[in-house]
């Protein structure tokens, strides 16, 4: 019988069971980690080694540098999650791994690695979309939380607006025309010489800033859903470059709240144009900036006073973690959706 002839049976037995344990490896970026997840709900350990301070010198993701560190982490971040979990190895019952989207270099580590692991344990192994890991972390933080409801995915490389239905597909109802939310995060955090990654240091800057120090553009989009960022970076770095030309100091609070405010306005009133145009009453977030404090203050704001549930994963699952790659795959588990050893990453996989 070949290798996934017998993966499929295996799972065809886990689908009849409970406590199902799924070890998960993520190393689509610029995180390595690896976690083990119960029933694609519980999570009984969750290790994530960043590689911040590698990349911070550079002021970005290098890629090589990002394939490296994860080809020395790999090992000892699976074995610190089997550790954390008091599992060995022979207690798992299947293996999953982001296949992309991602850096084809990191990605490459982690689906090796995983490949290797399956081949050697004989489990299952699962492949998952790194986006629809986000989307999945709010199983983990929901343990009720079923489809169908809307989601705004917001990250590093993606901002997607989605109907996640029934059955765990998905329709794509608004995505950005040019830079993703978290890019724009970045770029704005750069000018402003907040160090890398910028984002999270931006959302602090604009806590104590005047956001309605400076107007700055709100975009048109031709689809209503649609997202665009890159004409309010345009002019949030002329705005910038011509202070610094005439010798002012940046009023960086300032400067970083009416940024995160311009974000903010356009990410959660297209959210909730969306939701009321499609008549849905559960809206969801995910990705790295669903961390971003305005934007939950907004969504929370906004859902309240229209009687609609709001789910946003606790923090610790909003940046990359594998903890969110084991929700999903338990997911791809019980649609009996396996991966073959011949699995490759995709560095530009979509989820829709
Ligand atoms: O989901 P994620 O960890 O990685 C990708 O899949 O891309 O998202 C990372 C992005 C970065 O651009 C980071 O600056 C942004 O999320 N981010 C934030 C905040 N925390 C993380 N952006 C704005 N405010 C935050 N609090
Ligand atoms: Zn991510």
């Amino acid at each position: 019988m070949s290798y996934l002839e017998t993966a499929r049976r295996d799972a065809e037995k886990l689908l009849g069971r409970k406590n199902v344990r799924i070890l998960a490896i993520e190393s689509s970026c610029d995180e390595t980690a690896a976690a083990v997840v119960e029933d694609g709900r519980r999570v009984l350990s969750n290790c994530v080694y960043s590689q911040i301070d590698l990349h911070s010198l550079y002021g970005g993701v290098v890629p090589e540098i990002a394939s490296r560190a994860h080809v020395e982490k790999i090992s000892p971040i699976v074995r610190a999650a089997l550790e954390e979990a008091g599992l060995g190895f022979s207690q798992i019952d299947a293996v999953a791994v982001t296949c992309g989207p991602g850096l084809v270099g990191a990605l490459l580590v982690g689906v090796s690695y995983a490949k290797g692991l399956a081949a050697a344990l004989g489990k299952p192994l699962i492949a998952v979309n790194h986006i629809e890991g986000h989307i999945c972390a709010n199983y983990l933080s929901f343990p009720l939380l079923e489809p169908p409801y809307l989601c705004l995915v917001v990250s590093g490389g993606h901002s997607h607006l989605l109907m996640v239905e029934e059955g765990d597909t998905y329709r794509l109802i608004g995505c950005t025309q040019d830079d993703a939310a978290g890019e724009a995060f970045d770029k704005a955090a750069r000018v402003l010489g907040l160090p890398y990654p910028g984002g999270p240091k931006l959302d602090l800057a604009a806590g104590s800033g005047n956001d309605r120090a400076f107007p700055l553009p709100r975009p048109h989009t031709d689809r209503p859903y649609d997202y665009s960022f890159s004409g309010l970076k345009t002019a949030f770095i002329n705005l910038t470059h011509g202070m610094a030309q005439r010798g002012e100091s940046l009023p960086v609070n300032d400067l970083a709240a009416s940024f995160r405010r311009a974000v903010v306005d356009q990410l959660a009133d297209k959210c909730m144009m969306a939701a009321e145009d499609l008549g849905q009453r559960r809206l969801a977030l995910a990705g790295g900036v669903s961390a971003n404090r305005l934007l939950r203050e907004r969504m929370m704001e906004a859902c309240a006073g229209r009687g609609m549930e709001l789910y946003m994963p606790e923090l610790k699952y909003t940046g990359d973690n594998a903890a969110m790659i084991g929700a999903a795959a338990f997911r791809r588990l019980r649609h009996l959706q396996l991966a073959g050893l011949d699995l490759n990453a995709d560095p530009s996989l979509r989820l829709v």
